[in-house]
């Protein structure tokens, strides 16, 4: 299996271009189930889970390709790929693929709402919590779907198609908002979600969508209302950069120091997060090429964060921010709310030399002079890259095992670092 051996100690500076964003890009290959024409999504980052679900759609019958080609032949960063589920010869989704990734889950939407039935299988546990799904099925039943529950699957009916109906939904699910959105673009009459995700990879797919000929308004605000249309047509839409790509190169400079243009990236996409990395004393602004990231000299000033739904200070950042925190002149607190089990970088932090002690929901990070490399392991994507941006500044040398996680999130990881003078390689076996 691959690691990644970094030494540290090396500020980093030049420019790092931002992919698209993952998480964007997941619910608009899904959105393509909604249409028998053809979806053509560019900037789709090349990524281990994009592969995935690439591999899950064609289950269902979607096909792609890749510039006119097969996948395979391209290479590079970010690309536009065609997705066309012409026929949907598989309303199943099975516990071998959805277990894999539990963003697959989302093809319950689509599919419930094209073609009447979907049965998928729940996804299970995973590495940083429980993760239910039971906002997804109050919703959809609230869209008059029939839903059981199977031998671990959902199996979900509307045989007269979906109708549009109210949802509240008792807590803010980015996963639950993408699925009823698109689910209820089919559907007969008016939906109105309340409470519902502000995410930006939200408004992403509902600008997607639109483009599709769906009626959805007031994405980016925590009610979406969508009137529904009897079909949907292909479109072309852009993925937006990653957010959380950014926030995570952000960090890495705030942490070794030095000067980085983060080229492509947008700051309104991730504002708390860049706020919390100017006030721990890195200069940050917007330039035409995108994000700038200067820190010279002066220490790391400790941050307190909350982790809290968009826009607040994203889940995604916080193991990054706790790495960034290692190093800091005094003492941080930061509370993870989304997630009940998002701390396993603890462990391996400590490895580094790091001074964190959990209480429930919060780390209470002592900063420390310095860190010391050391062999690590990562049990989740987050956590992975917090412990790579903790060994850029390390002393010595760290060697990180379980790389498939960072390939699953991080596109180029090691090829955009080393372009900005950081030592960092991947060891393949
Ligand atoms: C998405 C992101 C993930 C991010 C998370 C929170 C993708 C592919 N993944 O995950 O990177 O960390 O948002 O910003 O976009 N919940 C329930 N019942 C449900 C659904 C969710 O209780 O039916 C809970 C979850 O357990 C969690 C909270 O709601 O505690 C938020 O989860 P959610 O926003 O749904 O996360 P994901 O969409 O899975």
């Amino acid at each position: 299996m691959d690691r990644i051996r970094i030494v540290g100690g090396n500020p980093l500076s030049g420019a790092i271009p931002i992919s698209g964003a993952k998480n964007a890009a997941l619910p608009l290959m899904i959105a393509s189930l909604l249409t028998d024409d053809t979806l053509t999504l560019d900037n789709v980052p090349r990524l281990a889970d994009v592969e995935q679900l690439i591999r899950i759609l064609g289950n269902h019958g979607v096909d792609y390709s890749v510039n006119g080609r097969r996948e395979s032949q391209d290479s590079g960063y970010s690309r536009t790929i065609h997705f066309t589920a012409r026929t949907i010869v598989d309303t199943v989704a099975p516990y071998e693929l959805v277990s894999k990734m539990r963003a697959s889950f989302w093809v319950i939407g689509p599919l419930l709402a094209r073609m009447g039935e979907a049965r998928v299988s729940l996804p299970g546990g995973c590495a940083i919590g429980t993760r239910p799904v039971d906002l997804f099925i109050e919703g959809l039943r609230a869209l008059g779907a029939d839903i059981d529950i199977d031998n671990g699957y959902v199996v979900a009916r509307a045989k007269k198609g979906l109708a549009g109906g109210r949802y509240r939904f008792p807590k803010v699910s980015v996963g639950a908002t993408h699925v009823l959105m698109m689910a209820a673009t089919l559907a007969k009459g008016q939906t109105v979600l309340e409470n519902a995700a502000r995410e930006p990879e939200i408004v992403n797919l509902a600008d997607c969508l639109n483009a599709m000929g769906a009626k959805v308004s007031g994405a980016g605000t925590d009610t979406i209302t969508i009137d529904g249309v009897a079909s949907l047509s292909g479109a072309r839409h852009r993925v937006i950069p990653d957010r959380i790509e950014t926030g995570t190169y952000a960090m890495a400079v705030a942490m070794t120091g030095g000067d980085v243009v983060l080229e492509g990236a947008r700051a309104d996409l991730l504002e708390a997060a860049l706020d919390v990395v100017a006030r721990s004393g890195a200069e940050i602004s917007q330039t035409n090429e995108g994000v700038r990231v200067t820190r010279n000299g002066a220490g790391i000033a400790p941050v307190d964060v909350v982790t809290e739904p968009f826009p607040g200070f994203p889940t995604d950042l916080q193991a990054q921010f706790m790495g960034l925190m290692t190093m800091s002149t005094g003492q941080a607190t930061i509370t993870e709310t989304i997630f009940e089990n998002r701390f396993m970088h603890v462990q391996e932090l400590a490895r580094l030399g790091a001074r964190i002690s959990l209480s429930g929901q919060s780390a209470v990070v002592e900063g420390v002079s310095k860190l010391k490399g050391a062999p690590v392991m990562a049990t989740d994507l987050r956590a992975s890259v917090s412990l790579v941006i903790a060994g850029l500044a390390a002393e010595g040398e760290t060697v990180i095992n379980r790389v498939y996680h960072l390939d699953r999130g991080f596109e180029q990881l090691e090829a955009k670092l080393s372009r900005c003078g950081a030592t960092i390689e991947r060891l393949s076996e």
